[in-house]
């Protein structure tokens, strides 16, 4: 079977995205982190926003959120979470496609987040240093960038099996959606894990109703050079996160 990009056009990374991660413990208390980095009120920019999940309980906590996404399925996703949040909370949430390597609008925010990895979809190197310089480029004085990157130990997984599901979650009508990781290799000269991922939804029956192979990488380097390179120095240690990975606090001087 042909693999798709993650978060392509049809892909079931898209259309379950929201089943994935509210399965996902690893994950868990990561709003509460994004919010205690800004006052209520504030102005954030969310580098990577996908579904809305934390631009829309960002705006659930009084923050005006701006989120920018580069995959339109996702962000049809989130429009259309848009429509079920009460109409002051969607208020305060703009969605627009951009990429997050040269964004400019032209106005500063309080606080930039990058979570649940969202750089780390991109190579270390020219790459990075252009998300640092939009994350500096978008923030005032003082304002703090949080980018979510998987820890090493992460990254350095051994082989799955992939015969064995690594998740499973019950779909509406009693059908099941299964993930396997078919392939994993993580190059440690290009620091990149590489993953292909099966999606699977079955019925209430156990019959195969759609199945999708998407590939999954994720870059791994230390991000402290280039955010110094555009002005933005480390805040704090790394927040651990769920066991798999680090919020890393950057300040703009
Ligand atoms: C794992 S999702 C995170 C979504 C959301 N922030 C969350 O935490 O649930 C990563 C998102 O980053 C987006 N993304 C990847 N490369 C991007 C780029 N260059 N510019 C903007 N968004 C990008 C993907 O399309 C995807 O929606």
């Amino acid at each position: 079977m042909p693999t798709k990009p993650y978060y392509a056009p049809g892909s079931l990374s898209a259309a379950f995205y929201d089943v994935v991660t509210a399965a996902d413990v690893r994950l868990a208390g990561d709003i509460g982190i994004y919010a205690e980095l800004a006052p209520p009120g504030a102005q954030v920019l969310e580098l990577g926003t996908g579904s809305g999940r934390v631009a829309a309980a960002l705006a659930e906590r009084g923050f005006a959120v701006t989120g920018i996404d580069i995959a339109r399925p996702m962000l049809e996703q989130a429009k259309a979470r848009l429509g079920s949040l009460p109409a002051d909370v969607a208020g305060r949430i703009e969605l627009r496609l951009g990429d997050m390597t040269a964004l400019d609008l032209k106005r500063a925010f309080d606080l930039v987040i990058c979570p649940y990895f969202g750089l780390a979809h991109l190579p270390a190197g020219a790459a990075w240093r252009n998300a640092f310089a939009t994350a500096a480029r978008h923030l005032a004085d003082g304002g703090l960038a949080a980018f979510h990157l998987p820890s090493p130990a992460a990254m350095r997984q051994p082989p799955a099996d992939p015969t064995a599901p690594v998740l499973e979650q019950p779909l509406a009508g009693g059908a099941r959606l299964r993930l396997y990781v078919r392939e994993r290799r993580f190059r440690e000269d290009l620091g990149r894990l590489q993953q292909v991922i099966d999606y699977v939804e079955l019925d209430r029956a156990g019959r195969e109703l759609r199945r999708s192979s998407e590939r999954l990488a994720y870059y791994m380097a230390d991000p402290g050079p280039p955010a110094a390179l555009a002005g933005l120095a480390l805040d704090r240690p790394p927040i651990p996160l769920g066991g798999v990975g680090e919020i890393w606090v950057f300040r703009k001087a």
